[in-house]
């Protein structure tokens, strides 16, 4: 493959309920990196609130970019490209880091990059900061699992920025079914990091909950196990049982961390690939880290923590191969709320 140029990249992300900007260099080195989480704002409505998201945005995107060039002792014009998040996400969050990205590029006179949210958190694995041991970068072709609030996708990449959809969610996406569990078994939101926090004192085995193996296809379902746990907690309920929710977490998150593990490998080997990546808020979780941990045979990519749920630094990682390969946007590109990665 030729060699991209370096390039340096301010990237914008302001697809849900964090406002983030990060500076990076030639598509892996992070230099700055700034999250203003909403999580305590929205935490009271049970959920992320549109409107409140779109308007804390505002209030915080000029401070978020000032500390992120600041933080990486530069300014806009050290920069070669601006990028933000086009979409998927919220209509009128992701406006708000669009516009500024094309305020901040037509006024330093840099081209605008336009990111799918998606592809950010499959980049996220590329990244390490200047005092990290730099991780191997992962090679051609691979199988990208996306696990987020909104998406659970299983993506074939032959080189960069090429996304062949094997298989997706049928129904909930991963992230959205432990947000859900977790309402039922009366843990607070966000949902994934408490009911993982709740599963760790629970047995994985003290319910079956079912698995949806959609046998023959690379697709997931999640709203079956998700009525099972409903359907469990209404009989346990009735019969006046306290609710036992550490097993419960426990027993519903190993059906999920089986099913994206099982269905992952099985795809890997079925296509021959030996790096396998996985992306998005759900990477975060521990059970599922260590599932895919020591896979002999396969090179296994999964970020820090820090850029598993939202965040700038992978917008300028998918940014700066968008920019390297030429693909960059006019001033007249607008938001997508919906826009598949492939
Ligand atoms: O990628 P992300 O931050 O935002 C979207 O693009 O959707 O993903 C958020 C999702 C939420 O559903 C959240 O509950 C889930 O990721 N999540 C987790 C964990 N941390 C975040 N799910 C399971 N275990 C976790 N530790
Ligand atoms: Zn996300």
């Amino acid at each position: 493959m030729t060699k991209l140029p370096p390039a340096r990249i301010l990237a914008i992300e302001t697809s849900c309920d964090e406002t983030a900007a990060a500076v990076l260099e030639t598509g892996r080195l992070l230099l700055s990196s700034t999250v203003a989480s909403q999580m305590e704002v929205h935490a009271r409505y049970g959920g992320v609130y549109p409107e409140v998201a779109s308007r804390q945005h505002v209030l915080a995107i000029v401070p978020v970019v000032e500390e992120t060039l600041a933080k990486a002792h530069m300014t806009i014009g050290d920069m070669d490209a601006v990028a933000a998040t086009r979409g998927p996400g919220l209509a009128g969050s992701l406006v708000v880091g669009l516009n500024m990205a094309k305020g901040l590029a037509l006024g330093a006179g840099l081209p605008l990059v336009g990111v799918n949210h998606l592809e950010g958190h499959i980049y996220a694995a590329w990244l390490y900061r200047p005092e990290d041991e730099p991780p191997p970068e992962p090679k051609f072709p691979l199988m990208a699992l996306l696990v987020s609030g909104g998406h659970t996708e299983l993506n074939l990449m032959e080189s960069h920025l090429n996304y062949n959809r094997l298989g997706a969610t049928l129904d909930d996406a991963a992230g959205e079914a432990f947000d859900k569990v977790a309402r039922l078994l009366g843990l607070p939101y966000p949902g994934g990091p408490s009911v993982e926090a709740a599963a760790e004192k629970g047995d994985p085995a003290a319910f079956k909950f079912p698995r949806a193996w959609l046998e023959g296809t690379d697709n997931f379902s999640f709203s079956g196990l998700k009525t099972a746990v409903l359907k469990e907690v209404k009989r346990l309920e009735t019969s006046g049982t306290p609710l036992p929710v550490a097993d419960l977490a426990a027993s519903f998150q190993a059906a999920v961390v089986e099913v994206l593990f099982e269905k992952t490998m099985k795809a890997a080997r079925a296509y021959g690939v030996k790096d396998i990546v996985i992306g998005g808020g759900v990477s975060a979780n521990t059970p599922l880290r260590e599932a895919f941990m020591g896979q002999k045979g396969f090179r296994v990519h999964i970020p820090p923590l820090r850029y598993c749920t939202d965040n700038a630094a992978m917008v300028a990682a998918a940014g700066y191969y968008r920019f390297a390969l030429g693909h960059t946007d006019g001033m007249e590109i607008d938001v997508l709320p919906t826009w598949p990665l492939s």
